[in-house]
């Protein structure tokens, strides 16, 4: 299981993994390396970057030896995925001490929070720019190698990349990013991403559509809508007077075809919708998994949160979901040791675990972000070891969750598409079913991308193991 060091929603082998193209380096073509961290909203924004620069004379590597450029895209979330950047900038300098033209580019998140700062900081970073300066790199680019470092973290509010089709990166061919909204304009108080990624826009719901469409086409089985807060996409079409709801942007997604599985994220508990479940409900491929963030089972650190719902809300909305689908599969995030919390209201995040059973969760320890209004208005005043001995504690339940929840599934049978070989031998498949768990199961004479229904025999907390019993 994961611990609060890892980033959100991203295997943490994937974290800073060299990004690249399936088919292989062409020749006479500048190269880039390209690693990524954080959320699966910032993976989606390297696929845009491949993108621009694959049409500005660029090529992938997975050498950075042999890099023309290295862009590192970045998360600013918590200050333990800052620290990591800066470690992995360390890396470069002997290669940028033996090849001065190489160009070093920060984007995304920090990059955004730091600004001009990050060049000061940094002596070898040559540019710096923020996840909606993307169009601009091959400016900022030649600038650098005109030996300017240059910067460009100017938050726009319509940049949605909707015309550009993003060139698939490192995936299994199978299941694909598809970001449907950029920014955030919820303001909890603990959150850098309203300062590092701007107001929150919704993207054409055409090229969305278009965008899936396309991978189907292309063999995909599997999209995840993405965005900071689905619940809130709004489009309207020009000449139309109707708005277009997530609910019914999910449907038209939903009916491209039906072996195309559809799954979104994030949910905010506020503003998800009876509308969403029905779209759920009457489409068997929308998975039956919703990801809603609680951060604290306690209305007070709630309301101080900024998160503009209660325990109470949090838990009849929980209630609404599984009115809709009993069996969904739920996960949560929560912070451990937010300003001001006490143990009792610690209990109280521990209770509402034990209310829910979530599938999964990602655990954190707060961790201030400058500028944010919690920087501002209350004191980091949990001391460390609290903060670890609770995260800890909220560990140990969810693993013990986990496992009640994955026993549960033993001796039922589930619809798997098939994502490719497990990680530890060739002999065994992995796939997720609908309620996006993952089951090893033998391979057969099946291929990636086929759907299977498999019977699961054992479990562990994180994983379950069963047999096909049929195609
Ligand atoms: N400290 C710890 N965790 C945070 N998150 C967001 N900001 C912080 C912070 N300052 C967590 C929240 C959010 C997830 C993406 O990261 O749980 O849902
Ligand atoms: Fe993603 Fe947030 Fe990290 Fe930005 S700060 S990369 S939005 S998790």
């Amino acid at each position: 299981m994961r611990d609060g060091i890892n980033e959100k929603y991203i295997d943490e082998e994937k974290q800073g993994e060299a990004l690249h193209l399936a088919e292989p380096e062409k020749e006479g073509l500048k190269k880039l390396y390209l690693e990524s961290y954080g959320c699966q909203m910032n993976f989606a924004d390297s696929e845009i970057v491949a993108s621009i620069l694959l049409k500005n004379g660029y090529t992938t590597t997975q050498q950075m030896e042999d890099a023309d450029a290295i862009f590192i895209n970045t998360c600013a979330i918590r200050d333990n995925a800052e620290q990591r950047v800066r470690a992995r900038l360390k890396n470069f300098k002997p290669l940028k001490d033996k090849k001065p033209e190489l160009v070093i580019g920060v984007l995304g998140c920090m990059a955004e929070r730091l600004k001009k700062r990050f060049l000061d900081e940094e002596k070898l970073v040559d540019i710096v720019a923020g996840p909606d300066a993307y169009r601009d790199l091959p400016n900022l680019i030649s600038e650098a190698e005109s030996g300017q470092r240059s910067v460009n973290v100017f938050l726009s509010r319509e940049e949605t990349y909707a015309d550009i089709s993003p060139v698939r990166l490192d995936g299994n061919g199978i299941s694909a990013f598809i970001t449907i909204m950029r920014g955030c304009d919820n303001m909890c108080s603990f959150c850098v991403v309203p300062y590092t990624r701007g107001r929150e826009r919704s993207r054409d719901m055409q090229s969305i559509i278009a965008e899936a469409r396309d991978l189907f086409e292309k063999g995909y089985r599997e999209v995840t809508l993405l965005g900071q807060n689905v619940d809130s996409y709004k489009w309207k079409n020009a000449g139309e007077e109707n708005v277009i709801s997530f609910a019914k942007l999910l449907e038209q997604v939903a009916l491209i075809h039906p072996d195309l599985r559809v799954r979104f994220s994030t949910s905010h508990p506020k503003d998800i919708t009876e509308e969403v479940m029905q779209v759920m409900v009457a489409h068997e491929n929308i998975c039956n998994y919703i990801h809603l963030p609680v951060q604290s089972g306690n209305s007070r650190i709630l309301e101080i949160m900024n998160r503009t719902y209660d325990r109470e809300w949090y838990l009849n909305r929980i209630n609404m979901i599984k009115s809709y689908v009993p069996n969904i599969g739920l996960s949560t995030d929560i912070i451990a040791g937010f300003c001001s919390e006490t143990e009792e209201e610690h209990q109280d995040t521990m209770k509402l675990m034990n209310e829910v059973v979530f599938d999964y969760a990602y655990m954190f320890i707060y961790s201030e972000r400058p500028g944010t209004p919690a920087s501002k208005n209350y004191a980091d005043d949990v001391p460390e070891d609290v903060k670890s001995r609770r995260l800890q504690e909220i560990i140990t339940l969810q693993r013990d969750h986990s496992l009640q929840r994955n026993q549960q599934d033993i001796g039922k049978t589930f619809k798997v598409l098939v994502e490719g070989y497990s990680k530890r031998s060739d002999e065994m498949f992995k796939g997720r079913n609908d309620q996006n768990k993952m089951i090893i199961f033998p391979k057969g004479n099946f291929k990636k991308g086929d759907y299977v229904n498999v019977v699961v025999k054992e479990c562990n907390s994180a994983t379950l193991h069963g047999e096909v019993i049929s195609a």
